[in-house]
């Protein structure tokens, strides 16, 4: 972006693919650390005069307008976060767009509906997402990539516009690859992961690569129960991706075989029944040894004596990527685990990396300060994907 800040944007209209997928509830804006990570690139094109249309995703609707999904209240925070008026088109690339983004003065700012509220925008089909494409192409002049947490998505927002236009990186995608390639690349050891969430089949390709690079391995929220069954626990009620256990098994043995230290929750939380997250009523949860897990008892968090153990292990690493809550941190009661591994991270004296939508979240909503951590990544799937080596189609179009 600072090449086409100097070659300058004067009166251009600039399109800023962004990732406003923020989490709402009942339409108010619950978490907007991703709409605040793309102020920078926002800002820099309106002072410098450019006519800025952001674009984004916002949930999985199918490819129709849904009100339930619209970006109306992410352009309202926009708007209040830049301090100007942030002009919203009803549509993406319809009438409205072109009447919102026309009337754009230099310095002004457009946000555009819902990308996904158009079925092109992810299509499989490489025509039907070009037609697409080239319809965005027909509002702006330049493209800016800045959407991070979309890179994976081979959309036509993300990976086909680009090759319509002019284009470059924004602020929050240059600085994302910057600290994660800080994981890929000549890696400062000790390196400890923490690895939590619900399913064990999202996080397998990143274990696959991570058992050759990382020198600790510490597994939590729902997808710990795989791991305990596969070492021949019982799991009680508690999640459990049967399908999964032999590959989990093989990772198991080849952490054994290379060294890596692979750690497993030594007790865990557990309940008869899934806490009400709306209501936050009590849920009593009692702590259990990881391997004594009463058959109708669920697990919804690791236990105080795990809880110690891992900021142990975190205590003298030189490098921390954390992705994934290790417990249902929505409710109180179940939220410690999760409290703990992020305070081992402020605490931990090495460079300390939060990735993903919910880890980057339960963060901010536990009331922990951002600046404490070395960088809050706004990709989860993306983080997960860059880490396993794998091309995103959001970058590879814009180094294209
Ligand atoms: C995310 O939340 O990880 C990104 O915004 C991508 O959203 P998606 O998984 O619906 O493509």
């Amino acid at each position: 972006i600072d090449e086409l800040l100097s070659e300058g944007v004067d009166g251009k209209r600039v399109f800023v693919r962004a990732d406003l997928n923020v989490p709402l509830a009942d339409g108010t804006i619950t978490d907007d650390g991703r709409i605040r990570a793309v102020l920078p690139t926002v800002k820099a094109l309106a002072d410098a005069g450019a006519k800025v249309v952001v674009a984004s995703h916002l949930g999985r609707p199918k490819g129709a307008p849904d009100p339930a999904f619209s970006l109306r209240p992410a352009a309202a925070r926009l708007g209040e976060l830049l301090g100007k008026d942030v002009a919203f088109a009803e549509d993406t690339t319809g009438p409205s767009a072109h009447e919102t983004v026309g009337s754009l003065a230099p310095g002004g700012v457009a946000v555009v509906e819902n990308l996904r509220f158009n079925a092109g925008e992810t299509a499989k089909d490489e025509a039907e997402r070009g037609a697409f494409a080239d319809a965005l192409a027909q509002l702006a002049d330049v493209y800016v990539g800045d959407g991070f947490g979309a890179v994976h998505r081979k959309h036509a927002s993300v990976f086909d516009l680009p090759k319509r236009l002019p284009h470059y990186a924004g602020h929050l995608i240059a600085n994302e690859v910057e600290v994660l390639k800080k994981l890929t690349e000549d890696v400062k050891r000790p390196y400890a992961v923490v690895l939590g969430g619900a399913k064990v089949s999202d996080k397998l390709a990143v274990i696959d690569q991570l058992l050759g690079k990382a020198d600790r391995l510490l597994i939590g929220g729902g997808m710990a129960y795989t791991f305990l069954k596969a070492k021949g626990h019982e799991v009680g009620i508690s999640l459990l991706q049967e399908d999964q256990i032999p590959a989990v098994k093989e990772y198991i043995e080849r952490a054994e075989r290379t060294g890596v230290e692979l750690v497993l929750p030594v007790d865990v939380l557990v309940a008869p029944e899934f806490p009400d997250l709306r209501t936050k009523a009590p849920a009593n949860p009692t702590t259990v040894a990881a391997d004594a897990i009463p058959a109708d008892q669920e697990g919804l968090d690791i236990g105080p004596e795990t809880r110690k153990l891992y900021a142990s292990k975190l205590a003298d690493a030189a490098t921390v990527f954390w992705n994934g809550p290790m417990g249902v941190f929505e409710h109180p009661d179940y939220a410690e685990g999760t409290r703990a591994v992020a305070q081992a991270l402020v605490d931990a004296p090495g460079f300390t990396v939060v990735g993903g939508g919910d880890s980057a979240a339960a963060v901010r909503t536990l009331g922990f300060d951002e600046n404490a951590f070395g960088h809050i990544s706004t990709g989860g799937g993306a983080s997960l994907e860059y880490l396993e080596g794998k091309t995103l189609p959001g970058l590879a179009a814009l180094e294209d």
